[in-house]
């Protein structure tokens, strides 16, 4: 059985106090820390890349609970072109997870195997316009799955509801896979994708515009389990 995840987006914060958000969101309660990765190249918008993550890793260090899960978990959301560049920068900077696109790389396998090389989660996400059964093969060799349900480069998008069908068919085929929807996902959008048994649950503006995150955080994860 997958468990709830809520991943706050740090693109939503307020960069000038970057380290005081993300405190403030695990204070909340999150699970992970969604960080968006952009290159203005795979998409149209730049965010932050590696030195920022390393500088937020030395803010919030590893923490380690009794089933060795590390419960201050870095999940690397990375919308770059050529994302095998990037692998070791992500792992040697602090980071738990890495999460490529399909469309970005021509060798997919390679790719989840050079992640878990680095002792990192791997993860792979598809755009809008990407078919869901691209990922039947690789789903075996995944730490997770990431249906967008906005196209990617910007924070405070609407849901795209008509993404639900490929979470429902990903999760029919891959009952124990963690599946991640990310964009556009609020207290009102929350129950189509937690209905098709999305778990893993990216929330950006919700949360950091929140004037109770913990509160919005714990309604979402009721949701997923619901
Ligand atoms: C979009 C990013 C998302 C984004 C979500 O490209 O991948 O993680 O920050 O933001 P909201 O929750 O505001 O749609
Ligand atoms: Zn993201």
């Amino acid at each position: 059985m997958v468990k709830p995840i809520i991943a706050p987006s740090i693109l939503a914060s307020d960069f000038a106090n970057l380290g005081c958000e993300c405190h403030r969101m695990f204070n909340a309660s999150a699970d992970w820390l969604h960080i968006d990765v952009m290159d203005g190249h795979f998409v149209p918008n730049i965010s932050l890349g590696p030195p920022i993550i390393k500088s937020l890793r030395k803010e919030i260090p590893k923490k380690f609970n009794e089933i060795n899960e590390n419960v201050k978990f870095f999940d690397c959301h990375m919308m770059v072109s050529e994302p095998e560049k990037w692998v070791e920068d992500i792992a040697l900077n602090g980071g738990d997870q890495f999460t490529f696109h399909y469309e970005s790389t021509e060798n997919p396998l390679g790719l989840v195997k050079l992640i878990k090389k680095h002792n990192l989660k791997a993860a792979c996400a598809i755009k809008p316009g990407t078919p869901v059964d691209v990922l039947f093969e690789l789903a075996p060799f995944l730490d997770m799955a990431l249906v967008m349900t906005v196209e990617p480069g910007f924070g405070g998008q609407k849901f795209m509801k008509d993404m639900m069908p490929k979470v429902e068919k990903l999760r029919q085929n891959f009952p124990d896979l963690n599946i991640q929807v990310d964009g556009g996902l609020s207290r009102e959008t929350i129950p189509y994708a937690a209905k098709v048994g999305a778990n893993v649950i990216v929330a950006g503006t919700s949360c950091f515009t929140s004037k109770d995150p913990q509160e919005l955080i714990q309604y979402m994860r009721d949701e997923v389990k619901a």
